[in-house]
């Protein structure tokens, strides 16, 4: 079966946030929409299906995943990543964020350091500084086209601040990084060294690009498998985020039952039913539908890489290896956070993540989610290089 990705879906009206909520959330409602991470794609009909299969024996009381959910999602990850995992090692979460928030209570004790990176997905710092956990920056190196991690750095701060837990983004929202094996071996090794959990967030996993492999930390060795915590999802892959199921592989028994015991404190037991079902529909169905995406996708990049570059010589794309998350480097421009910010919304007309809400190391760049029809991508560029342009004949 093939999928049209260029069909148009209205979404006003859903209640969606990335449409609805602008003016709640102080957006002109005329702005395009390219900001917070979800998809303009229905998701797999397949999944439609299973969905609506299940809504029509009309009891949604408590549900638990079987047998056949956890096989699913075990197929999943042992064919496209080598990666098996048992359904004793998965604890079915409301979400990845709500996960990671469990991992700082669980690992970390009130005023311990929790080690992250930015510019990063902003979600890792309030999980850290709402539990009254103290933040330490690694901050990744930026070499004016791509980013690495100064593992030197990342050491001594560790040391230092004598942290328990680090938030790895693999791939990275938003510097688009999906971490090669040499650069994992060597991050996993130095919280080994230091007796530091390293939570994997590998939400975005399974949007690696062409000649791209995404690498679950977990799979590099037992060890590391052991001393680790990754959070999946088929919420990004298929476009399921408002129906709350996450899977959090954490192999190690005591790293699992401190983890459980958070989860439990927390009020949470079983999942969304519907989510449930989606989750294993989209890990049982949904290979095809995600290739032909991905395709799709690359056909987006393409334009947006091939429109800043004939339009805005000022605009510096960083080259994605995965996500679906666009950081450009914006900096010649000559504005600070606050001036990007006004001329993305009032220049360019647009409602985008700007750099600074991703830490240190993000002012001066925006994030452009291009997971979108490609005509609705290519208006949006078009009003930023217009803007650009404009700004370029009135200095
Ligand atoms: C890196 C990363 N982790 C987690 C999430 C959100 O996950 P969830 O909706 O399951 O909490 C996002 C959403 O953008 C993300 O980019």
């Amino acid at each position: 079966m093939t999928y049209d990705f260029d069909i148009p879906t209205e979404r006003h009206g859903t209640d969606c946030l990335k449409f609805d909520r602008a003016e709640k959330r102080g957006r002109s409602a005329d702005l395009l929409s390219l900001w917070v991470a979800d998809m303009d794609f229905p998701t797999a009909p397949e999944i439609v299906d299973a969905i609506i299969e299940r809504t029509k024996h009309g009891i949604f009381g408590y549900t638990e995943p079987g047998a056949e959910y956890f096989a699913a999602l075990d197929n999943w990850l042992a064919q496209r990543y080598g990666w098996h995992v048992t359904e004793d090692e998965v604890i079915v979460a409301p979400g990845v964020v709500y996960a990671l928030a469990m991992a700082v209570r669980a690992f970390t004790e009130p005023g311990d350091a929790v080690i992250i990176q930015q510019p990063v997905y902003y979600p890792f710092s309030f999980v850290v500084t709402e539990n009254e956990r103290t933040l330490v920056n690694a901050q990744l190196a930026y070499d004016g086209k791509r980013y690495h991690i100064d593992f030197e750095e990342l050491e001594r701060l560790i040391e230092e601040s004598n942290a328990k837990l680090f938030i790895l983004c693999n791939p990275h929202n938003p510097v688009g990084r999906a971490w090669a094996v040499g650069e994992l071996e060597q991050l996993g090794k130095i919280c080994l060294r230091h007796g530091v959990v390293v939570v994997s967030d590998e939400i975005h996993m399974d949007f690696a690009r062409p000649g791209i492999e995404h690498v679950p930390f977990a799979t590099l060795n037992e060890q590391f498998a052991q001393n680790c915590v990754a959070c999946t999802s088929a919420s990004k892959t298929f476009n399921l985020a408002g129906l709350q199921v996450a899977n959090i592989v954490i192999p190690n028994k005591d790293l699992r039952r401190a983890f459980r015991d958070e989860v439990i404190s927390s009020g949470y037991s079983q999942p969304n039913t519907l989510g449930m079902v989606a989750t294993q529909a989209a890990y049982e169905h949904g290979g095809s539908w995600l290739d032909q995406l991905k395709d799709y996708l690359e056909g987006n990049w393409q334009l947006l890489g091939e429109m800043l570059e004939d339009r805005t010589p000022e605009l510096q794309l960083i080259e994605a290896e995965s996500t679906y998350l666009a950081w450009i480097d914006c900096r010649a421009l000559g504005l600070d956070a606050w001036q990007l910010e006004r001329f993305i919304e009032d220049e360019a007309k647009l409602w985008l993540d700007c750099g600074h809400i991703f830490g240190a190391g993000g002012d001066g760049f925006i994030r452009i989610n291009i997971a979108t029809q490609r005509s609705y991508l290519e208006r949006a560029i078009d009003q930023l290089a217009s803007a650009v342009e404009k700004r370029r004949t009135n200095l």
